[in-house]
């Protein structure tokens, strides 16, 4: 039986800096971050956003057909949550309205969360072919003001419908992992932003690429060739040049131009909308379906996940004859072009102006914003949420 991905929704916030202005403001040279790190811009978060708001508006993105009767499970997938005991995905099967006859909880294994939640859903299905699942990748990264990784920030999340006969991407039975425990880059509770090695960490992916691909072909006998494209987790886009610089020797010319050029397509939304840690691979699948016109139904895509700490994997799967029209295209580049572009000083103010931590009662104040829903505020210790479609309705 076939299993996989039936349909993605992306939602990004609305305002982004552009990294030449951060550059000359931080002193640095534009190019450093543009082509040394691979960014253009960056996504900055309002204090309406957090990952329970994100995950929200991007199901909300999904095919009008893609959330029905037959939903079993919800994941979240996330390393920014917002409660360290209640799971972000039960709130979204409530902002949602979906069918409570569901099991709803997160997973948390830095940026590789997504893609646990997504294999787990593949196994869900296996089990229950009559059901589907909903996994969420959603996250917002911040490293600070003037911090070393302040260019790689971003926000985000990627919905993905997971089922049998999926009309998007069937997903092979050849996922392979492999875990280490290592220091590169972690969060312990209570600090708002993480402990990160950069350096280090930029050596660990791509030691664990290595690993996992050799690994792969010895156990799969797949080769170069067998794959239409490659994608990589985009913590930032030099990121995935560095991984397939890695993997290029064993390549063949012709191999390398075709997976160097898909690359360059897959990278497109991340150099706009920054790191998503947990959502960065699949945005990178929704960019080479946006950006790259030449895949085809029955093209074989390469996807390696990597989540510090560390968890790598990769696993393929199959586009299907519908996948392009199974992600709303039109609708992304119009979120992205009506996104305000903020000066430095703007997103510093917005970057210290967010709810503040602890439990007392706060109101976020409203702004404009597309996004159905928002943050409200706290209340007796919870958050609340706004839907914007309710209150105009109502
Ligand atoms: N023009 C072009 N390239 C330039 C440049 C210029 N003027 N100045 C520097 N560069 C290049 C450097 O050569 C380097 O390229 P390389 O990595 O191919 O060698 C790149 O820009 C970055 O320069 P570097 O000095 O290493 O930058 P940095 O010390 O600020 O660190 C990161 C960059 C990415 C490591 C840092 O931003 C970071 O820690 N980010 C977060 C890390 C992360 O996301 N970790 C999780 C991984 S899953």
């Amino acid at each position: 039986m076939d299993i996989g991905i039936d349909a993605i929704g992306l939602f990004t916030p609305h305002w982004y800096v552009d990294l030449v202005d951060l550059a000359h403001a931080r002193g640095d040279e534009p190019a450093k971050y543009t082509i040394g790190i691979g960014q253009d811009q960056m996504t900055v978060t309002p204090a309406t956003q957090d990952v329970v708001t994100l995950a929200a508006n991007a199901a909300n993105q999904l095919p009008a057909d893609s959330l029905d009767e037959r939903l079993g499970m919800v994941i979240v997938g996330s390393e920014s949550g917002v409660d360290e005991s209640k799971a972000a995905a039960i709130s979204v099967v409530k902002l949602l309205h979906l069918n409570p006859w569901v099991r709803a909880f997160d997973i948390k294994e830095a940026c590789y969360g997504g893609t646990a939640g997504l294999l787990a859903a593949r196994d869900f299905v296996a089990a229950h072919p009559d059901k589907t699942a909903l996994v969420i990748a959603s996250d917002i990264a911040r490293y600070g003001l003037a911090s070393g990784g302040e260019v790689t920030q971003g926000a985000g999340a990627v919905a993905l419908v997971v089922s049998a006969q999926p009309k998007l991407l069937v997903l092979h039975d050849d996922a392979l992992a492999y875990t280490e425990d290592i220091p590169d880059f972690f969060r312990p509770t209570g600090m708002t932003v993480p402990v990160v090695d950069g350096h280090y960490s930029t050596s660990a992916y791509l030691d664990f690429v290595g690993k996992v691909f050799a690994r792969h072909q010895s156990q799969h006998h797949d080769q170069y060739g067998d794959y239409a494209a490659l994608l990589f987790h985009l913590p930032f886009t030099k990121m995935g040049k560095k991984a397939l610089a890695a993997l290029a020797p064993a390549m063949n010319d012709a191999d390398h131009q075709r997976l160097t050029e898909r690359l360059a397509a897959a990278s497109q939304l991340s150099r706009r909308i920054g790191n998503i840690y947990t959502g960065s691979l699949y945005l990178s699948l929704v960019s080479l379906i946006c950006e790259d016109k030449t895949i085809r139904s029955g093209d074989r895509i390469g996807l390696f996940s990597y989540g510090s700490g560390a968890v790598g994997e990769f696993f393929s799967g199959t586009l299907q004859p519908d996948f392009a029209n199974r992600i709303d295209q039109a609708g992304i580049q119009q979120m992205l072009s009506a996104r305000v572009r903020l000066n430095v000083l703007e997103y510093e103010q917005v970057f210290t102006a967010q709810l503040p931590l602890g439990d007392a009662d706060a109101t976020v104040p409203v702004e404009e914003s597309t996004a159905r829903f928002s943050v409200g505020g706290r209340a007796n210790h919870a958050r609340w949420y706004r839907d914007q479609q309710q209150e105009k309705g109502a």
